[in-house]
């Protein structure tokens, strides 16, 4: 019998590979193949024709009928309403490798050694920032605008362009060479039995913990050179999604204030900080998860979402306010004019312009979802209406307060042209109640209108994207990869593209990602496409991008048309002269086959 120790990514892997999803649900669920998949009754909710299936290649389910879907793993929990490290341990013992036990004292003490090894790693980094290979890092932080007061309560540091400089600092500090490779500092090279420094040529952010451990890093490329961003991977000891970068700095702030702001990025949370705005933290890129909502509850009774005001970050918005409602949060948010994050805003207008378009721009939850509701209709009908007072409903009448109850239902009858009452009504009248317990997603009007198994084009591009390496690599680059409509989509893409490694590895990587993302039911159903994907798709492929370049080059033709506008309106003759040449480049650049 093999024994194992830890729940580590490995492991997981080791367990999964002797096991046969379709075997193990064919135990409890009745399964016929058609296709390349197998079919069966779902068991996780009530039906009379199999739209429940599983897929052997990739040791995946999925269900048209509900969407439940994932791994083995994911399986067994949804099944049997176990926490992971349970299903693990059930499955373990059916996979016949045994997990050792009254190991407890043993993680707990390596735990602390590997925070040991991050605090010396901290020390190390700062000091190379600080010395003199160090200036090309500190002139980047410089031109960043970012203050030495904060370079040292964030413990900023940087990695030196160097293979090996980390690894030789701690070894030579004499610890464990086991638990420095835990770190995660260093990374076995693929094709040689050796080690390497994880960042190198990288501004470092040390992550904290809420007491003072650093549980892990993130390291920031000094140009434009990519990946932009590595982080330590995830361990038991470190995740991204339990965390809350600046937390630390900001505990006292947040508890005075009574709120907290919530920015993306490691950048936005200090620029912040040092403009005075102390009470900040950031979710560290990821889609906000439920843990780090907890997490913040535990500081604050309120929170205020700051994101980028392009439509990902609008996105990114709603979902927060969902996250942050269900942690028992009050939210508001502030919408940043679009394509700017908080750090670009203040380099432009300054930290007082900064706070007064905050104070200016905050709504909130509810008057959010309204505006952006009102946005994405086409034409405010009746239908529209209907909905948008139906999708409020709940938020609205679940309200506390009766003050807060009627300053809403005046808002909605003003913003629809309603009368009041009749607004009143329609929040009361008991019918329309479908929309209740909606999970993931409460806002119907905006859903997508994935069928029951007919797949939108997203869907399909995305799978065609992830089979395919080509396919991936000519949508790149024609129209980039921030096209996608639904943020889990984005956030698989996101991913996908900074994983590196052969074909299969990635795939392999981004089904693990997908997993502990929580996204392994929108990864299933993207999966269970992936075979599906034929020639034909690739031609919709090619359709969408055209799509998306016309959709761009008409973006640029309507700047022309307003821009005319202005011009002809008080225009002097040399900026008129100036538009033209300008214009001429433009319609070369068009005929040519393409702007950007
Ligand atoms: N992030 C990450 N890993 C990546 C990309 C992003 O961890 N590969 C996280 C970082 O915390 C980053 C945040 O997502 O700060 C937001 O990403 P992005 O908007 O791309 O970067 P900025 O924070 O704006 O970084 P900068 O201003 O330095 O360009
Ligand atoms: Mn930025």
């Amino acid at each position: 019998m093999k024994t194992i120790a830890r729940f580590d990514d490995h492991n997981i892997h080791e367990i999964e590979s002797r096991l046969d999803i379709v075997e193990f649900i064919s135990e409890t669920v009745n399964l016929s193949r058609k296709g390349n998949n197998y079919w069966g009754l779902c068991p996780f909710h009530q039906e009379k024709t199999p739209s429940f299936s599983v897929n052997r290649d990739k040791q995946m389910y999925y269900c048209f009928g509900c969407h439940a879907g994932g791994n083995i793993f994911s399986y067994l929990m949804k099944k049997d309403g176990l926490e992971f490290k349970e299903a693990v341990e059930v499955l373990a013992a059916k996979a016949g490798i045994e997990i050792i036990h009254g190991e407890e004292k043993k993680t707990t003490d390596q735990r602390r050694q590997i925070i040991a090894v991050n605090n010396a790693a901290t020390q190390y980094y700062q000091d190379m920032l600080l010395g003199p290979k160090g200036k090309n890092a500190r002139d980047y932080l410089e031109r960043r605008g970012i203050i030495p007061d904060i370079i040292s309560s964030f413990k900023l540091g940087y990695a030196l362009d160097e293979w090996n400089g980390i690894e030789e600092y701690l070894l030579k500090k004499g610890f464990n060479a086991e638990i420095v490779k835990l770190s995660g500092l260093i990374k076995r090279s693929e094709y040689q039995n050796r080690y390497y420094d994880l960042f190198r040529n990288r501004i470092i952010f040390p992550i904290f913990q809420y007491r003072q451990d650093v549980v892990g890093f993130g390291g920031r490329s000094l140009g434009d050179s990519l990946p932009k961003y590595l982080n330590t991977a995830e361990t038991e000891l470190f995740s991204k999604r339990k965390n809350l970068y600046g937390l630390y700095q900001a505990r006292e702030s947040i508890r005075e204030a009574n709120a907290a702001y919530l920015v993306e990025g490691y950048m936005d949370c200090m620029k912040l900080q040092q403009s005075g705005l102390k009470n900040v933290v950031a979710s560290l890129g990821t889609a906000l998860t439920e843990d780090q909502a907890r997490l913040l509850r535990r500081y604050t009774e309120k929170a205020i979402v700051l994101y980028d005001g392009d439509e990902a970050g609008q996105r990114e918005t709603m979902r927060a306010i969902t996250i942050l409602g269900g942690a028992k949060l009050k939210v508001e948010a502030v919408s940043l004019p679009a394509g700017k994050d908080p750090d670009e805003y203040i380099d432009i207008y300054g930290k007082e312009g900064f706070l007064q378009y905050i104070q200016n721009n905050k709504f909130s939850d509810i008057e959010f979802k309204l505006n952006r509701y009102l946005t994405a209709v086409p034409t405010l009908d009746l239908n529209a209406k209907i909905s948008i007072i139906n999708t409020l409903k709940n938020d609205i009448t679940g309200l506390e307060s009766a003050i807060e109850r009627d300053f809403y239902t005046k808002l909605l009858a003003q913003k629809l042209r309603v009368e009041e009452n009749i607004v009143f009504q329609e929040l009361h009248s008991r019918h329309n109640n479908h929309l209740v317990g909606q999970k993931r997603n409460n806002i119907e009007i905006l859903r997508d209108n994935n069928k029951y198994g007919k797949y939108g084009i997203q869907e399909k591009i995305l799978a065609a994207m992830l089979k395919d390496n080509e396919v991936y690599n000519t949508v790149k680059k024609r129209i980039g990869i921030k096209f996608f409509a639904n943020p889990d989509y984005q956030t698989l893409v996101d991913a996908f593209d900074q994983l590196q490694g052969d074909p299969v590895k990635k795939i392999y990587d981004i089904r693990s990602f997908a997993f502990t993302e929580g996204l392994d039911a929108v990864y299933a159903r993207v999966a269970m496409l992936i075979d599906e994907v034929n020639p034909n798709e690739a031609r919709e492929v090619e359709e969408f991008i055209r799509r998306v370049e016309l959709k761009k080059e008409d973006a640029q033709w309507q700047k022309v048309f307003t821009q005319l506008d202005i011009l002809s309106d008080r225009g002097d003759f040399d900026s008129i002269l100036t538009f033209i040449l300008k214009l001429d480049r433009l319609t070369n650049a068009t005929r040519e086959g393409g702007i950007q």
